[in-house]
């Protein structure tokens, strides 16, 4: 297995006080709240006691500190991905060459291997495989330097250390560093990566949410991009990395910790589904060369060769994840030239298929723990197939059992119903398009329109976000309705059974996915004036065939609500409600259309007052076949 992984959700804890507290106790305690970020592995650091790191998640932790552990102030950390594996020495917090600077990191050191290489040669040694590690000695190469008599004073050092090797990093980090030599004193950074300060009585928090601090403090400031704030048990100043002193207001969140988990959304489903644009962000991190109309995977590296002479690639998947795979299909039969099958993970293995070394057959996962898609992952593996995973979860079985892969970086995926585990899975597949079609016919013109166009999604998403309300209103429209059809074609008839999916799963109504051609072939008898349809119906190639299909959906009196591109005048003449979306390629236009649907399910479920993020008869990972 060759998966390249950076870490961009974890969880941050960090606590400073002068009121009797035990440190230890307070980081343990707080890390429980934020076990939902990521749980692959944990740490916990104090000046008085040092560090403590295992695999695992915070129990394992629990287990392994020893009795007596103890501290006034310290960091604590949980690592969802990383890079290199969840193992010991991978975990946060990470340290200096003295074990003086310890570091809490979320987010990713692109320049981490040529700080790397300039600290090794100035004699650092590092331990680990962590991008973090590097930050941590660079601090303390900065230290080294500014103690040696720049006539900074002793009490700013820690400080300006730290300014000035933000000022070096690139990427994102949400940051907690402590320094051994001025105990009480925390530093907190963000670029990209969330942080929030919670301030009590004389006592201080860092954490990635609020939801560790609002046992202790309702009182937080929430740090922008480029802040750093300077934490002791009785003040907080905030920086810009230009040194400027920063004011920025606290605020008084009148949130529960569970309610601080979900970002103030009401459940889990609308925060992932909000999360749409920086989870594109994060799965095309690093890995678009936008110029040369390239993709840059990494993970694949290791088989590129093998890549090159696939002549096949079988997708095995269930539920959304096979949806994706559908989707993977069109992109890669069109723009890579190579034939595609998709296959459910459950039926797979009953075909029989015939692979041999020039097939692929690459699993989609959220979980990377699917029992039947793991199952088909093995039938693979037994037939001589090249095996390939595009995977949420770090170090799961999937990512572990395939040849190599490439890791979605969605965060973890706390509602049941997959939504934004999706949008980055066709993310993904869109990367996997240019990788292997580059590395055949596709031009270097249609690499450099995908990649554009890849990179506008975000804020494309963002539009679509705002307009949610329209959603809303249209799920209180249909409320009463019991049985909804959704149709679409080509690259968006998968998201048409995504659509009817995501409904039933969320709230037991009827709902039935169709390839639009398919309605006058039977379907379409179902079809009466209570029956509404969902018509994904986007300018592309296949626009006229869809509007056609709607007028027989309304000749029938169905009702039909439609998702269509910004500006299409005509199908609002058509169809009873729409739903408008930015255009794009087609290619990446489920990426778009599939969120008013999310949305739909979510404001349909919701409003029936069910448990949107834990439908009846569910369960988020099925490990069982
Ligand atoms: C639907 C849903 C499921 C999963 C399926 C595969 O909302 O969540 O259909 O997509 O169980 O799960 P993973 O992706 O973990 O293999």
């Amino acid at each position: 297995m060759c998966y390249i992984v950076p870490l961009y959700m974890c969880g941050i804890f960090a606590y400073t006080g002068r009121n009797g507290k035990d440190a230890a106790k307070v980081l343990l305690d707080g890390l429980v709240s934020l076990e939902y970020r990521g749980y692959d592995s944990a740490g916990i650091f104090t000046p008085e006691s040092g560090a403590v790191k295992t695999p695992g998640a915070v129990l394992e932790l629990k287990k392994k500190v020893p009795k007596g552990f103890k501290g006034k102030s310290g960091i604590a950390h949980l690592r969802w991905a990383t890079h290199g594996e969840p193992t010991e020495i991978n975990a946060h917090p990470h340290s200096d060459c003295e074990g003086e600077v310890w570091v809490a990191h979320n987010g990713i050191i692109e320049n981490f291997k040529e700080l790397k290489k300039k600290l090794s040669a100035k004699g650092h040694t590092f331990v680990s495989e962590s991008d973090t590690e590097v930050l941590a000695h660079l601090i303390e190469e900065h230290l080294t330097i500014l103690r040696r008599g720049s006539g900074v004073a002793k009490k700013d050092v820690f400080e300006r250390a730290v300014l000035a090797a933000l000022n070096e990093v690139r990427g994102t980090y949400g940051v907690a560093i402590q320094y051994k030599g001025e105990p009480e004193k925390l530093i907190a950074g963000r670029m990209g990566s969330p942080i929030v300060l919670g301030l009590g009585k004389k006592e201080h928090f860092i954490a990635s949410d609020p939801s560790p601090i609002l046992k202790h403090t309702k009182k937080v400031v929430f740090l922008n991009d480029g802040d750093v704030a300077v934490l002791t048990p009785k003040s907080h100043t905030i920086y810009k990395l230009s040194s400027e002193l920063v004011n920025r207001e606290p605020e008084e969140l009148d949130w529960n910790a569970e309610e601080a988990q979900k970002g103030g959304y009401e459940h889990f489903m609308l925060k992932e589904v909000m999360e749409a644009p920086e989870v594109i962000e994060n799965t095309l991190r690093g890995r678009v060369i936008a110029e040369k109309g390239l993709a840059k995977l990494g993970g694949l590296e290791s088989v590129a060769k093998e890549l090159e002479k696939i002549e096949r690639i079988i997708i095995v998947a269930c539920g959304t994840a096979y949806y994706a795979g559908l989707v993977g299909e069109y992109m890669l039969e069109e723009f890579a030239g190579i034939p595609v099958e998709v296959e459910l993970g459950s039926e797979f293995r009953y075909r029989s298929p015939v692979l041999n070394q020039r097939t692929a057959v690459l699993a989609i996962s959220q979980s990377g723990e699917t029992a039947d898609t793991l199952a088909a992952v093995r039938e693979g593996k037994k037939k001589g197939a090249l095996t390939l995973g595009i995977v949420n979860a770090v170090g799961s079985t999937i990512a572990r059992e395939t040849d190599a892969g490439v890791y979605n970086h969605a965060g973890p995926e706390i509602s049941v119903v997959s939504t934004k585990a999706l949008l980055s899975q066709l993310t993904a597949l869109a990367l996997l398009t240019m990788f292997l079609g580059r590395q055949r016919k596709m031009s270097a013109k249609i690499g450099k329109d995908i990649a554009r166009e890849l990179r506008n999604l975000p804020e494309k998403l963002e539009k679509i976000l705002a307009w949610r309300a329209e959603v809303e209103k249209l799920a209180k429209k249909y409320a009463g309705t019991r049985d909804f059809m959704f149709i679409g074609r080509k690259y968006n008839y998968p998201i048409a059974f995504e659509g009817a999916l995501k409904l039933k799963e969320c709230s037991y109504v009827h709902a039935e996915g169709c390839g639009a051609g398919e309605l006058k072939h039977g379907h379409l008898a179902m079809i009466f004036e209570d029956f509404p349809t969902v018509a994904l119906v986007t300018k592309d190639s296949v626009y006229e065939k869809v509007f056609s299909n709607i007028q027989q959906v309304k000749a029938r009196k169905g009702p039909v609500i439609a998702v269509a591109t910004e500006g299409d005048e005509e199908i609002a003449k058509l169809a009873d409600d729409v739903f408008y979306v930015p255009k794009t390629l087609e290619m990446l236009s489920p990426i778009l259309n599939v969120v008013p649907l999310q949305l739909f399910a979510y404001y349909f479920a919701r409003d029936k007052g069910l448990n949107v993020d834990r439908p009846r008869n569910l369960a988020k990972s099925v490990t069982v076949e």
